[in-house]
């Protein structure tokens, strides 16, 4: 089976599982979730989170790697703001020892949980939409195709990893459905910037600065 094959097939069995674990995917999400596949969105090494943190490396076994990243599980990917660097934590056997302590700064939503909170957000073309929390990029990408070229903007506290998320943007493949989505290094406070018509805020931030509290998504 060709790469793409392989990769649209599991595209739909994860529409499929989340459609399953939550009852219904909006048809724009489905269609997103098509567009701006999860794969084009996390790093070659990454942590699985699940029962137990299961590492993954694109280059050491890509189809471990495509069904982890089409798996329902969050995918961890940076620990501590990036002081401690994820190959720091997987052994040589390919184990994964987290310190206690370690905080899981960035990840990759999981897709049940994206899926939701889309539903639950419900943008529709040519709104305007603030993400809180960058992180990879994926949800910035879905939201994009969803609403449009130049409707989203997106803000992510830490800059190596909203680096990273423009850099997947720039790639040729992503800027087809990027539809040029604004990355921001900056510090969600709590207050909505003016224009917004949907703004959102993703699961996992944390507020920073003297804003009211920032709404789980
Ligand atoms: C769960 S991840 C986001 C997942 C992302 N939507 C994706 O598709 O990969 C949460 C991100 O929010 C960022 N973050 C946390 N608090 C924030 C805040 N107050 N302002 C901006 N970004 C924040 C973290 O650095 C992290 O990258």
């Amino acid at each position: 089976m060709a790469e793409a094959d392989g990769i649209a097939v599991r595209v739909e069995r994860m529409i499929g599982d989340v459609t399953a674990r939550i009852g219904h995917v909006r048809p724009l999400v489905e269609a997103a979730f098509r567009a701006a596949p999860r794969h084009m969105f996390i790093p070659p090494v990454a942590l699985v989170a699940g029962e137990e943190m299961v590492a993954i490396d694109r280059t050491a076994d890509p189809g471990a790697w495509l069904d982890a990243v089409y798996s329902e599980s969050p995918i961890v990917t940076q620990l501590d703001d990036g002081r401690t660097p994820l190959r720091d934590v997987i052994d040589d056997g390919g184990a994964v020892r987290v310190p206690p302590g370690t905080d899981y700064t960035s990840s990759n939503s999981a897709p049940a949980t994206v899926a939701d909170l889309l539903n639950l957000l419900n943008p529709k073309p040519g709104h305007r939409v603030l993400e809180v929390g960058t992180g990879t990029g994926w949800t910035a990408a879905l939201l994009s195709h969803i609403v449009g070229a130049g409707n989203v903007t997106s803000v992510e506290v830490d800059a190596a990893v909203a680096e990273q998320a423009a850099k997947t943007s720039a790639r040729p493949v992503c800027s087809r459905i990027w539809s040029s989505v604004t990355v921001r290094t900056a510090a969600w406070s709590g207050r909505p910037s003016t224009g917004c018509t949907s703004p959102v805020v993703c699961g996992g931030c944390r507020t920073h600065g003297s804003g009211s509290a920032v709404r789980a998504g």
